[in-house]
């Protein structure tokens, strides 16, 4: 029923965004199937992807300055957790100040999530993992209701909720503060929000970022023509497609687009509806917004937080912000 639930609502997203005549689009938490979520990994690896490797640096360094103040237990909740390399970090922190500790890795990808939470089970010791395969606030909500059931009681434990990768950047800044909001009112006074911003930066290191040369960023958004092809009777020539993604200065986003290299027509069985594209349209795929640091006080100040501590790199490419409801 939920498969069902959840290929219903793709139908329904890619029949609108495909039929809207000004530009196409599809939202971009489509680009996650288990092949897209694989495909994200290692666009993680890429020497052009800079957020990754900058934010394993600061969790490495500051990881100790971000929990050392908190006297309660911890309990990490991580919102779309993908692999969970960069949270071993805080497990190791977390550890020295508890003996043991409650790990929920909330992520949408099912079977990418399942083979995570193994692999933690059998290669770290004292932190008890719990994969919840949803989306965050309902995520956030099932772990309020598994904490409940268990009798922990909220003026004993502290929940710590991670939110890394600059995942926030792929959020309109209206639809970020919104969830913001939702999430503060999922936790209490004395819980912590830790959340990793992409910064504003020189625009070719943007773009290179988005355009790796192994080209696995390509293959990651021309893997949403596949998916709709699988999942829903598409019959998109990939190779008559093209990754396009640039950085758009007004806006302080990087776009990425899937280009039509010439005009054709594409059938889609299970909409029973045929779709024109001219030759350089675009679907627009995804948004990711860049900062600048009164974005982050404005974002966090209109959610309801306020700023605990801060820490970016020496180039100041990236920020780690720990927050804590007003
Ligand atoms: C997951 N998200 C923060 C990535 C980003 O940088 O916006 C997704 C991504 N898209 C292309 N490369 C990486």
């Amino acid at each position: 029923m939920f498969l069902d639930k959840g290929k219903n609502e793709f139908k329904n997203d890619v029949l609108l965004g495909l039929s809207d005549p000004i530009q196409k689009s599809i939202p971009s938490k489509y680009l996650y199937d288990d092949v897209g979520s694989e495909l994200f990994e290692r666009i993680t690896l890429q020497p052009e992807y800079y957020p990754t490797r900058t934010e394993i640096l600061l969790l490495d360094n500051y990881s100790n300055d971000l929990v050392k103040d908190i006297s309660k237990e911890i309990i990490l909740i991580e919102l779309g957790s993908g692999s969970s390399k960069k949270t071993k970090f805080l497990f190791t922190e977390i550890i020295k100040k508890q003996n043991k500790l409650y790990y929920f890795p909330i992520d949408i990808s099912f079977n990418f999530l399942n083979s995570v939470v193994s692999h933690l089970q059998n290669s770290v010791s004292n932190v008890i993992v719990k994969g919840i395969p949803d989306d965050y606030i309902n995520g956030i909500n099932h772990c309020n209701s598994i904490l409940f059931e268990n009798n922990f009681e909220i003026k004993n434990v502290c929940r710590f909720i991670v939110f890394l990768g600059s995942s926030i950047g792929n959020f309109e800044i209206a639809d970020a503060i919104d969830f913001l909001n939702d999430v503060r009112l999922q936790i209490a006074n004395d819980d912590y929000l830790l959340i990793g911003f992409d910064l504003e930066k020189d625009i070719s290191l943007l773009e290179n970022a988005y355009n790796d040369k192994e080209g696995v960023t390509a293959k990651f958004n021309l893997n949403l023509l596949n998916r709709i092809n699988k999942e829903l009777g598409g019959n998109f020539g990939i190779d008559n497609f093209s990754h396009r993604s640039f950085y758009n200065k007004d806006k302080k986003r990087i776009e990425m687009h899937i280009l039509s290299n010439k005009k054709q027509h594409v059938f889609i069985s299970s909409l029973n509806k045929q779709f024109c594209f001219e030759k350089d349209e675009t679907i627009h795929t995804e948004n990711s917004y860049k900062y600048g640091l009164k974005d982050i006080d404005h974002i966090s100040e209109k959610a309801g937080f306020s700023i605990a501590k801060e820490f970016s790199d020496e180039n100041n490419w990236y920020k780690l912000v720990l927050l804590k409801p007003k």
